[in-house]
């Protein structure tokens, strides 16, 4: 698939000051420092790409969500952790526009990168402001605008949207190597194509499972989602969490199901656990993997059981394409990791298989799981919200903007 927007390899940067926003909205410890620095890590080829073009580099991006300006978020720690993996040293400015930040950019040298603080400091920001994005472009005195901050793009905010109204703008290796690989696995899928879907939610993800149900040739659910599935199907799920004002959606999906793969197949289309791991609470040490006829009332299902991960597996083990959103239990404890944890190994073993892992808790498990930090599959996407917009098949004005190719 052919990225359809300009990149930076597109246009001629030699030797110019380059804006690039970067998605640096990571992980914070209770001390401030980075837990996860996954999203700063996958921002190093366009960094890298432009200083060995002469740029300068100058970052912007944004960091939790302050109402205003707030040490807390501050992008420092980010700037700090840049110049230890690029191994230079990175400039950073306490401000985002304004005096200060041309001072900083004029007096940087040649190849240098710059970090300028927090965009969410400044209320023009989350309103997509034209005077903002037009200051950000004049006092950082970049010759282009560069789109690098994937795990944003379906926020439509100044210094995602606006700001291209102000400079050429194009798409950094991140965002180009995320949207091919994404929407190649979404319309040319190897077959079979296999959706894995968990997570807390139903509806969080409405338009992903739609689409699944569209492009998919077999859908597993696990996680609590599945909880709700299984009550719409006349499960007792005891006290798990689940969603009972979703039936109108359930009951879409399946008919969407049974019109693209007729009643008797829709069970092997659309596949729920057939056991799980109880427990009284998420906190209990004491847990049973029990089939669905043995769920008590006062029972929590918390993960797959082993005779699903079994089914799960061989249904992985014949795909050409795994798409994987959402844990497939309460994966924060490990006695609940096990079925995302079978998972995992399946995906990454099976190297004939095109593997792309959604962002957010996903891409937290498997970064976590994997000893290769995430190069046992395909592809692990640094966004969440924005990877499951794109599998939706939803606009991203993050993306849209940018110049064609
Ligand atoms: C994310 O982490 O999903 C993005 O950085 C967007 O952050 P937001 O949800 O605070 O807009």
């Amino acid at each position: 698939m052919k990225f359809p927007k300009k990149t930076i390899t597109s246009v001629p940067l030699e030797n110019q000051t380059v804006l690039v926003r970067v998605d640096y909205n990571v992980p914070l410890e209770e001390d401030g420092s980075i837990a996860d620095d996954f999203r700063i890590r996958s921002s190093l080829p366009t960094i890298q790409y432009l200083l060995k073009h002469g740029c300068k580099v100058v970052l912007i991006a944004h960091l939790g969500r302050p109402e205003g300006p707030d040490l807390k978020f501050s992008l420092e720690p980010t700037a700090l952790r840049l110049s230890e993996l690029l191994g230079e040293p990175v400039r950073f400015v306490d401000k985002t526009v304004g005096e200060k930040v041309r001072m900083a950019i004029k007096r940087a040298p040649k190849r240098s990168v710059i970090v300028l603080e927090n965009t969410r400091f400044n209320p023009g920001e989350k309103d997509n402001d034209e005077s903002f994005a037009r200051q950000l472009a004049q006092d950082t005195g970049a010759r282009y605008f560069v789109q690098d901050a994937f795990g944003n793009v379906h926020r439509g905010d100044a210094s995602m949207a606006a700001i291209t109204s102000f400079l050429p703008s194009v798409a950094g290796l991140l965002v180009e190597k995320e949207y091919t690989q994404i929407v190649s696995a979404m319309k040319h899928p190897k077959r079979p194509l296999v959706a894995i879907l968990g997570g807390a939610k139903v509806s969080d993800k409405i338009q992903v499972i739609r689409e699944f149900v569209d492009k998919a040739d077999t859908i597993l659910i696990g996680g609590a989602m599945a909880n709700t599935f299984l009550a719409y199907n006349g499960v007792n799920v005891g006290a798990s969490k689940r969603e009972d004002d979703q039936s109108d959606i359930i009951r879409e999906i399946y008919e969407a199901a049974v019109e693209k793969v007729g009643s008797d197949s829709v069970q092997k289309f659309i596949v729920l656990p057939s056991d799980v791991v109880v427990a009284k609470s998420p906190d209990a040490t004491e847990l049973r993997k029990v089939p669905l006829s043995d769920i008590n009332d006062d029972d929590m299902c918390l993960d797959i059981g082993p005779s699903t991960a079994i089914e799960f597996v061989s249904v992985i083990d014949a795909a050409g394409t795994v798409v994987w959103n959402g844990t497939l239990g309460y994966a924060e404890r490990p006695e609940f990791a096990a079925g995302s944890e079978r998972i995992a190994e399946e995906i990454a073993s099976r190297t004939h298989i095109t593997s792309i892992i959604g962002g957010g808790d996903t891409a937290d498990f498997v970064l976590h799981w994997d000893e290769k930090k995430g190069e046992s599959f395909s592809h692990v996407s640094t966004g969440g919200g924005a990877s499951l917009e794109l599998m939706a098949g939803e606009k991203l004005p993050g993306v849209e903007h940018l110049l064609d190719a």
